[in-house]
């Protein structure tokens, strides 16, 4: 057993927006402008072992580290170390607790790469964290704790199914909940164009979101927008979700491209492979895009059609890797594995 009081290993997935949260509206408490929708994803995971220790044994901190498929563990970069540190004084600060943490965490796909890595790590980060400190958070604790790690993603994926994370105005913190459970088999057919990390990191594209002349007119169509989104998951609808999908995939990198100064997160690449899911569709082949910040395109499709899709992007030269996903049920202990051993 992997879990003891106070060495846990966790893993946590991705998950990929259909109703896209871009743009800050309060950075220390981490709240967006709008309710946000996402879909949570089973094969693209972060798995996180965490084990607290009294602060005097790691007299240097927290030590993080990086987990390698054989298993040999190198400490993280300086970057992801300190995002990692300031998120555990966030669980002790919320806990009140004074225990500090050896970590070791891996993925199970490229990570910074607009797949939503920090969503997954971070969420597993905080649940990992707690349980090693013997707490059993509920899952509207966890969903605001994960958000203050400064992914806000993080908070939609402690949630299994379609999930929503919440902005209304009167409870502009509140926890992500579920939609509807993970039983609307679709898949996600990720066309991967690039591994490596982004040159621009989410945190700054929210910061600058509210430059872009873009930004408001989005803002506007968001009401209409949530309504279809919850109406198709409800009625299980992929094609009136479609549309809505591409429309605020393209809206968030047109916000991007338009902020000051700009991002640009598309390859050559991202526009070929939204060019072959038109054909998809147009050979009949029930298939819509999307993409978060990064050049990857996500093919949101029914499972009975995903080997269809993948194999028309494999063809597709500048596509590195396809990778099959879908719907999943969120974040579980991993008895059994132990990425500190
Ligand atoms: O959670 P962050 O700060 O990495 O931002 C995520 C932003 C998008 O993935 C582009 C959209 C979303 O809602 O997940």
């Amino acid at each position: 057993m992997t879990e003891t009081r106070d060495r846990v290993t966790v893993s946590s997935p991705a998950n990929i927006a259909f109703l896209k949260y871009w743009g800050t509206r309060e950075p220390r408490q981490v709240l967006p402008y709008h309710t946000s929708i996402s879909m949570t994803l089973e094969e693209c995971r972060s798995f996180t072992t965490a084990h607290a220790l009294p602060a005097e044994a790691l007299p240097n901190g927290d030590q993080i580290y990086l987990a390698g498929d054989d298993g040999a563990l190198t400490l993280a970069e300086d970057d992801f170390r300190a995002r990692a540190r300031a998120h555990l004084d966030v669980v002790r600060e919320t806990t009140g607790r004074t225990e500090r943490f050896r970590v070791a965490t891996r993925n199970s796909f490229p990570s910074a790469a607009g797949m939503a890595s920090s969503a997954s790590g971070f969420s597993a980060l905080a649940i990992a964290a707690t349980r090693a400190l013997g707490l059993e958070l509920g899952t509207d604790q966890l969903s605001v704790l994960a958000r203050r790690s400064g992914s806000g993603s993080a908070a939609r994926s402690v949630v299994g199914g379609f999930v929503e994370w919440p902005a209304e105005p009167g409870e502009p913190s509140a926890p992500a909940r579920q939609l509807a459970d993970a039983s609307w088999q679709l898949a996600d057919v990720v066309a991967v164009l690039e591994t490596g990390p982004k040159e621009v990191s989410s945190r700054e594209g929210h910061r600058r979101a509210p430059s872009s002349p873009c930004f408001e007119r989005r803002l506007e169509l968001v009401p209409e927008r949530l309504a279809t989104i919850r109406r198709a998951i409800e009625t299980r609808d992929l094609d009136l979700l479609g549309p809505v999908l591409e429309a605020e995939a393209i809206d968030l990198h047109a916000i991007a491209m338009t902020s000051e100064p700009p991002i640009f997160y598309w390859s050559p690449g991202s526009v070929e492979v939204l060019g072959s899911v038109r054909t998809l569709r147009l050979d009949g082949v029930p298939a819509w895009s999307t993409m978060d910040a990064g050049a990857n395109v996500h093919v949101l499709c029914p499972r009975e059609v995903e080997g269809t899709v993948a194999r028309r992007l494999e063809e597709i030269p500048a596509v590195v890797r396809v990778i099959r996903d879908h719907v999943g049920e969120g974040p579980r202990v991993e008895d059994g594995l132990d990425l500190l051993a």
